[in-house]
């Protein structure tokens, strides 16, 4: 009831013109639910207001944007992982993600530092980092970034990023090799992350042990773990880091069963649809429903999987 009276309250507070959330077909059947939100599809199994979702971790918010009633936005869960967008063929939802925040800047002085990733994601099983859209990518200079994730913590990915110094050593930038723009362990390094979780730790280790990072004027760190076709240039002497890049979950329904042998999940609404167990996430287990070969739409509305 609450969520309900939030979206018409965000109704109110458009202008004219301005993409509202409507409420479109329906699902269950008899029941009004919010469809859209700005300009974002939400097709179920996700929802916003009670009932119009399958389970708690397809519950999502829609709310005024920032500034103050700028367009709608989309959310996770509690509110703090913002939707871009969501697929139910590929079972995907691509957020905006964080840039990983560290504890302080205690690299600068040879130290080690920790950070995480994943805050705001629901940890019940639905969601885990795709490693098929998904990698980790840092810049900076003489680091090296550890991804740890999983029972016991266990090492999932790593790369380092080092700033050569030319022979004529000063304060001065320019005797800095600058690289050549890829990213590819000068300035920059990037590494695939073959496990998804839902949640990371990360740490930024020093490799200059000397303690000596005064020869590095306006030095930034800055690690995220982001989409791989995502494509930008971090100037890591003048630009201000980027809050967010949009990174790409995996979700599943969540279960410690698989599909049923020989009948289909109940969740499978849809003729010519299928369950499929879910092939990855280590972390989580589930299942997937997907619409047969020949045929393409939603599985998991009644109807929903249509011949192409
Ligand atoms: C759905 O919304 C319409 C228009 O707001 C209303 O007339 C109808 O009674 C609602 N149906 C249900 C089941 O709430
Ligand atoms: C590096 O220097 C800073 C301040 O000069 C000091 O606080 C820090 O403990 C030093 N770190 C190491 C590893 O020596
Ligand atoms: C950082 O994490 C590592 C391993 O996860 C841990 O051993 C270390 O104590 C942590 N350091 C700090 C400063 O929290
Ligand atoms: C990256 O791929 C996603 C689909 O996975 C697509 O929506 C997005 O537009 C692509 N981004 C770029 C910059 O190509
Ligand atoms: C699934 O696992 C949870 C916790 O591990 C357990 O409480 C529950 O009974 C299990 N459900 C089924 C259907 O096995
Ligand atoms: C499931 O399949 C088995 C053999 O593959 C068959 O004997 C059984 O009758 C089937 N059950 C249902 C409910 O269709
Ligand atoms: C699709 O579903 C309809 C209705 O259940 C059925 O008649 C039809 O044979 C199915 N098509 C295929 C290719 O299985």
């Amino acid at each position: 009831m609450e969520v309900i009276a939030f979206a018409a309250v965000v109704a109110a507070l458009l202008p004219f013109g301005t993409a509202a959330p409507t409420a479109a077909a329906s699902w269950p059947p008899g029941r009004n639910c919010t469809r859209r939100c700005g300009k974002i599809d939400i097709p179920y199994p996700f929802g916003i207001e009670p009932g119009c979702y399958h389970a708690a971790g397809f519950h999502l918010k829609c709310r005024d944007g920032w500034p103050r009633h700028g367009p709608p936005e989309l959310f996770l869960g509690d509110g703090t992982v913002q939707v871009l967008e969501i697929s139910v063929p590929h079972a995907t939802v691509r957020i905006k993600s964080r840039r990983v925040e560290f504890a302080d800047d205690g690299v600068a002085h040879g130290l080690t530092v920790n950070g995480t990733w994943g805050a705001g994601i629901p940890q019940d099983g639905t969601y885990f980092l795709s490693e098929r859209y998904s990698m980790l990518r840092a810049t900076g200079c003489d680091i090296e970034v550890d991804v740890r994730g999983g029972k016991g913590n266990k090492l999932i990915a790593s790369c380092s990023a080092i700033c050569p110094s030319l022979p004529t050593a000063s304060n001065d930038e320019s005797a800095y090799l600058v690289g050549d723009g890829s990213c590819a362990g000068i300035r920059c390094c990037q590494a695939n992350i073959d496990i998804g979780y839902s949640f990371y730790n990360i740490q930024i280790n020093s490799l200059d042990k000397s303690n000596n990072t005064a020869m590095m004027p306006g030095k930034t760190d800055s690690v995220y773990i982001v989409d791989r076709n995502f494509s930008y240039t971090e100037d890591i002497w003048f630009r201000e880091p980027e809050a967010a890049v949009p990174a790409t979950l995996a979700w599943i329904i969540a279960s410690n069963l698989t599909c049923p042998k020989n009948s289909s999940a109940s969740e499978c609404l849809s003729a010519n649809s299928s369950c499929l167990d879910a092939e990855n996430g280590f972390s989580t287990r589930g299942y997937l429903c997907g619409c047969d070969a020949g045929y393409e739409g939603n599985p998991y509305v009644r109807d929903g999987c249509k011949g192409k």
